[in-house]
């Protein structure tokens, strides 16, 4: 009987530890979990993954718990676009080079599951106003706000097999992404990390919002 107990003790004690190293064991080789130290260029153009330590106010879990099983590329040129492209074979454009891409750790659903719980909890304080999307519907020039206006989709795609390869996709944007995140990043790309080269577009807050929406309706069809 006694025996059973510490048995069964210590098998909870070692899967807590197992929960709360699993960030640190296995993702920190490639992803901050804490606000670096650094922010310099140097530390932008060495890191291997994107940053994680404000995960909780970026990510939506389902979103999480899902892509952890089954990674799928997000940014079809790597973190840092200029070191995983290389000239076209007759040199007239840039292409992406694949030996620079390796394939995402795949995680187990028990994992996943762990791992979306750990990130959740990874949060700033100040970086993201919660509320800020108001949420009313983007409205029919949204789009072309996306697309032709506003410059977006001259670095991210707006649907699968679109061109640009230097930023994140955003046609699953809808289910990875945070509305509310997404109205800081475009308000204010610099505040998430001041190198980072997605320029700050000095939108008003008619357009914030109208992007945001319209970016919030974006989902992966399958
Ligand atoms: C060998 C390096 C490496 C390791 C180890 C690694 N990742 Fe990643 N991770 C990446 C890269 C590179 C990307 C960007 C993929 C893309 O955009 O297509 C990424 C993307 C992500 C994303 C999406 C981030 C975003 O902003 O879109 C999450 C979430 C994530 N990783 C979580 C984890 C977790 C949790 C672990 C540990 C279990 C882990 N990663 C281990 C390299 C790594
Ligand atoms: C010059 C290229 C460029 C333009 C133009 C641009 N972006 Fe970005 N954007 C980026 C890059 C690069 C990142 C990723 C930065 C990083 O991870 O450090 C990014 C990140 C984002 C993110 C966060 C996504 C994520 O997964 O982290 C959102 C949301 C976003 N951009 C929306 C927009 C919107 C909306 C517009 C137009 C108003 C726009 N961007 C214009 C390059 C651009």
């Amino acid at each position: 009987m006694r025996l059973r107990i510490l048995i069964a003790a210590l098998a909870a004690f070692s899967g807590a530890a197992h929960s709360a190293d699993l960030l640190s064991q296995q993702c920190v080789a490639c992803h901050a979990i804490t606000k670096p130290s650094s922010t310099s260029l140097e530390r932008l153009w060495d890191r291997k993954g994107p940053d994680l330590y404000y995960a909780g106010n970026k990510f939506n879990k389902p979103w999480l718990v899902n892509w952890l099983q089954n990674p799928t590329t997000i940014r079809a040129a790597g973190v840092m676009y200029a070191k995983a492209v290389k000239p076209s074979a007759d040199k007239s454009a840039d292409v992406v080079d694949a030996a620079q891409l390796p394939a995402h750790p795949k995680l187990s659903a028990a994992d996943a599951a762990t791992a979306a719980d750990l990130l959740m909890a990874l949060k700033v304080d100040g970086l993201v106003t919660a509320g800020a999307f108001k949420g009313e519907p983007g409205g029919s020039m949204a789009p072309m706000l996306f697309s032709k206006l506003r410059g977006c989709t001259s670095c991210h795609a707006a649907k699968p097999g679109d061109k640009p390869t230097s930023a994140p996709e955003m046609y699953s944007a809808g289910d990875r992404l945070q509305p509310d995140f997404v109205h800081a990043y475009v308000t204010n790309p610099q505040k998430f990390d001041p190198h980072t080269w997605m320029p700050t577009l000095g939108l008003n807050e008619a357009d914030l919002q109208k992007l945001t929406a319209y970016i919030s309706t974006l989902r992966e069809k399958k």
